[in-house]
């Protein structure tokens, strides 16, 4: 980290950036000239759409800060992103901000970042097995996971939607199916983890079953986080232990892709909305997904500001290449397997049908015309 600026030395000014210009000259270059620099930022994909939210945002708070930006979306293929990230390095990038697809394939092209001297940081995921990763700007995902189940929760009538057990609740039993995330991606643990903390004393008490019997996070993740992997998990679910006309009635889902999965999965084995449908969670407050809370198909989601996630790295980068130290509020909990990566979490927030509006329209993250249109 101290040495990552050899490079920049007496440009080190990037404070203020866009008026920074060329006198830096012999600043790393590779960059266009006579801006802050190149920064690369490597996404996952744009198949969903909360990634391009936030490449959207990482770049233009980034132009905002005078940078130049080689933004690029790997398609959830890993040795795309790697070369990608090989690129932006030949490039002659100042820094990189990499959402990783798969958290531990990273390890060689980072080693080249560090041998040129170039700072990491991670965005979102976590980077594993390996020290040259500098910083993490995430959100508190064991949280995250936590409000996922105080939303199933909440919509069986067991808790508040800040998980606080609500007097005279049914006292079940109430039939329950899990879906956790992708096992390359750090977030699903922490988000599965976060969730089972809430929902494990449930089913020790009897009042949740999980009707498949399918506890484990090996058993239950859904490998790149996708929505059709998940469809046809539910459906093999529906068929093998509803067919007697049982009814599920909580669904634990960890993103909205995998919701969306689930809700057609359940459309088409003849569930409907209003009649014993379940109570579904989800996350990252995607458009089609708030659209289906408003109908009543999904029951909530977890609203992670993309734009504040942006700001975080982008503050970090900048730091770093003014030779700050970037502000931190974790410096615990993110274990990579190499060191603790020291991380900026922020926190996010449950939507369910009724604060639609107040988070996501008053902060203007949707309009309402998007939401109803
Ligand atoms: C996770 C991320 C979630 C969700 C998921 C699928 O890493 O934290 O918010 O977007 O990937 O893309």
């Amino acid at each position: 980290m101290k040495t990552l600026l050899a490079g920049v030395a007496a440009g080190a000014m990037i404070v203020g950036l866009s008026a920074c210009s060329g006198g830096s000259g012999g600043s790393g270059g590779g960059d266009g000239g006579g801006d802050g620099g190149l920064i690369g930022v490597a996404m996952p994909t744009k198949s969903s759409e909360r990634w391009i939210q936030d490449g959207d945002a990482v770049k233009s708070q980034l132009e905002d800060a005078g940078f130049t930006v080689d933004l690029q979306y790997a398609e959830d293929d890993i040795p795309t992103q790697v070369s990608q990230i090989e690129n932006m390095i030949t490039k002659g990038a100042k820094a990189l901000i990499v959402a990783s697809i798969d958290g531990t394939t990273l390890t060689s092209v980072l080693q080249d970042a560090a041998d040129a001297d170039i700072p990491v940081i991670a965005y979102d995921r976590l980077i594993r097995d390996t020290e040259n990763v500098d910083y993490y700007a995430s959100f508190d995902n064991f949280k995250v996971g936590q409000q996922q189940a105080w939303s199933m929760l909440n919509g069986l009538g067991l808790t508040e939607l800040d998980g606080t057990p609500i007097e005279g609740a049914p006292a079940g039993p109430f039939t329950i199916e899990l879906f956790a995330g992708s096992p390359d991606d750090n977030n699903a643990t922490f988000f599965f983890d976060g969730a089972m903390e809430e929902i494990q004393p449930l089913i020790d008490s009897g009042v949740l079953v999980v009707g498949s019997g399918q506890t484990d996070f090996e058993q239950v993740a859904t490998l790149r986080w996708d929505g059709e992997v998940a469809q046809s998990r539910m459906e093999d679910i529906l068929t093998s232990t509803y067919s007697d006309g049982t009814k599920v009635n909580g669904v634990l889902s960890p993103y909205d892709g995998l919701s969306r999965g689930i809700i057609s999965a359940l459309t088409d084995a003849g569930y409907t909305v209003g009649a014993e449908w379940p109570t579904i969670s989800g996350q990252d407050a995607e458009l089609d997904s708030v659209k289906a809370i408003n109908s009543g198909e999904q029951y909530a989601t977890i609203f992670k500001d993309t734009r504040e996630l942006a700001k975080v790295a982008v503050d970090m980068a900048t730091a770093i290449l003014n030779d700050e130290k970037p502000e931190v509020n974790n410096t615990e909990d993110y274990d990579n397997g190499s060191k603790v990566v020291p991380s900026y979490l922020l926190e996010s927030q449950i939507v369910v049908k009724d604060n639609i509006t107040e988070v996501l329209v008053d902060s203007g993250y949707w309009t309402e015309d998007e939401i109803t249109g």
